[in-house]
C-alpha cells in the first residue's frame, strides 16, 4: 500500500536509500567479487569474455548506459550498450566469448527477452539483472543479479532505477576481481563509497522542498531540456524519460556537446534547461565543459536549473537554480543526481493534474515487440 504517500511513485523515490542498501548487502567482497544469485558461469568463463553488450529498454537502457562507463573503465573489457528493441536486427557480432547482460525490472519485457534469445543462438553468455524473481529473462539467462527494489508499482521506474546502477557497478566489480584488476585502489575504494551511497540519496531527499516549489512553479512549461556529459548524459536522458511520461510534455536529453551541432537551436528565451553538472573536483576538464555550455544556453536566454555537487562554487553564478547533491565519485553520481529529476517531474506532473501512477498509454511491463 501508499503508507501514507499521495501516489506509490513518492513512497517508491522515498524507499530508494532502503532498495539501493538491500541491493548491495552482503555481496561486496574488498576486492570487488560479488556473489551472483544463480549461476551458470564458471569464474573462468567470465575471465574468458573479450567483449561486453548490454541490453536494454527505457529506463533500464539509461541504467546500461551508466554501465557501460564503469565497467569499461573498471575491466578495461569493450563494452557496447544497445537499445535491445534493435540488437537483433542489426546483425550484431557475437560469440562465445561475448557477454551480454540484460536489464529488465519486468524480467518480462519482449523486446529484451527476444534480444536475450537472439543473444543465445549465437552462443553468447547472457546475463541478467532483474528485479524479478523467477521472472523469463532471469531462467532464460546463464547467471542472474537480482535487484532487491521491492515490487514497483508506479509505471515510471525509480526505485528500479537505482538499484540496477548498483547492480551494474557490482557485475563491474565483479568482472574486474576474477579478472584481475588494473585500478585495484580505486576498485577497493569504490567499494567502500558505493556502501556510503544509500545515507547520501537520503540525503538528497531531505533537500527536495525547491525542487518541488520549482516543478510546480514551471506548470505552464510546455517543453525541456536536459543535457550532461559522461554518466550525467543517461541521467540527462532519464530526466526527460520522466518528464515525458509523466507530465506529457516535450522533453528531450542531450550529450552536452552535442548541443552546438544542432540542438542549440531549440533555445528561445526562458526555454528551460536542466544541466548534470560533473564533479569539478581535480580541475575537471568534463566540469569546465559544461559550465561552458551552460553559458553558451544561458546567452540565448535559457532558464538554467543546475543538478552539481556540494560545494561547486564555480556553477550557480551561471545559473538560475541549483540543486545541490553530496559528492561521490565520478562514475557513481547517477545514483543521486537522478533523484531530484524524478521528483521534479513527478511534481510537475502533479501540478498539471495528471495520473501519476498510470500515466496515459503506457503499462508497466511491455510484453509485446
Ligand atoms: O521491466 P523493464 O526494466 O524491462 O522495463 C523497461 C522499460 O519499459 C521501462 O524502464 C520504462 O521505460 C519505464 N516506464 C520508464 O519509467
Amino acid at each position: 500500500e501508499k503508507d501514507g504517500y499521495e501516489y506509490f511513485m513518492l513512497k517508491e523515490i522515498a524507499e530508494q536509500p532502503r532498495a539501493v542498501a538491500d541491493t548491495l548487502r552482503g555481496r561486496t567482497g574488498t576486492t570487488g567479487e560479488i556473489t551472483l544469485d544463480e549461476v551458470r558461469m564458471s569464474d573462468q568463463d567470465f575471465r574468458d569474455v573479450d567483449k561486453v553488450f548490454i541490453v536494454a529498454c527505457g529506463t533500464s537502457y539509461h541504467a546500461g548506459m551508466v554501465a557501460k562507463y564503469a565497467i569499461e573503465h573498471w575491466t578495461r573489457l569493450p563494452v557496447e550498450v544497445e537499445l535491445a528493441s534493435e540488437f537483433r536486427y542489426r546483425d550484431p557480432v557475437l560469440d562465445r566469448s561475448t557477454l551480454v547482460i540484460a536489464i529488465s525490472q519486468s524480467g518480462e519485457t519482449m523486446d529484451t527477452l527476444m534480444a536475450l534469445r537472439h543473444a543465445k543462438t549465437q552462443k553468447a553468455r547472457v546475463l541478467a539483472i532483474s528485479n524479478t524473481v523467477g521472472s523469463t529473462i532471469p531462467r532464460e539467462s546463464d547467471a542472474v543479479l537480482y535487484t532487491r527494489a521491492g515490487i514497483e508499482v508506479a509505471v515510471a521506474s525509480t526505485k528500479a532505477l537505482l538499484t540496477q546502477l548498483a547492480a551494474c557497478y557490482l557485475v563491474g566489480l565483479h568482472l574486474a576481481g576474477v579478472r584481475g584488476v588494473k585500478y585495484a585502489d580505486e576498485v577497493a575504494a569504490v567499494v567502500a563509497e558505493l556502501s556510503a551511497t544509500p545515507d547520501k540519496i537520503e540525503q538528497v531527499l531531505a533537500a527536495m522542498e525547491p525542487v518541488r516549489a520549482l516543478a510546480r512553479d514551471m506548470v505552464d512549461a510546455d517543453r525541456a531540456l536536459f543535457i550532461g556529459r559522461h554518466v550525467g548524459y543517461p541521467v540527462a536522458l532519464e530526466g526527460a524519460l520522466k518528464l515525458k511520461e509523466l507530465a506529457y510534455m516535450h522533453a528531450e536529453g542531450f550529450a552536452a556537446g552535442e548541443l552546438k551541432h544542432g540542438p542549440i537551436s531549440l533555445i528561445e528565451p526562458g526555454t528551460p534547461v536542466v544541466v548534470v553538472v560533473p564533479s569539478p573536483r581535480g580541475r575537471s576538464i568534463l566540469h569546465d565543459k559544461v559550465v561552458s555550455n551552460i553559458q553558451e544556453v544561458k546567452a540565448r536566454g535559457a532558464r538554467v536549473i543546475a543538478v552539481a555537487e556540494e560545494g561547486d562554487v564555480v556553477v550557480a553564478p551561471h545559473v538560475d537554480h541549483t540543486v545541490f547533491v553530496p559528492r561521490v565519485p565520478t562514475l557513481l553520481a547517477p545514483l543521486l543526481a537522478a533523484v531530484p529529476l524524478q521528483v521534479f517531474a513527478c511534481e510537475l506532473a502533479a501540478a498539471k493534474g495528471h495520473d501519476i501512477d498510470q500515466p496515459r498509454n503506457l503499462a508497466k511491463s511491455v510484453t509485446v515487440e
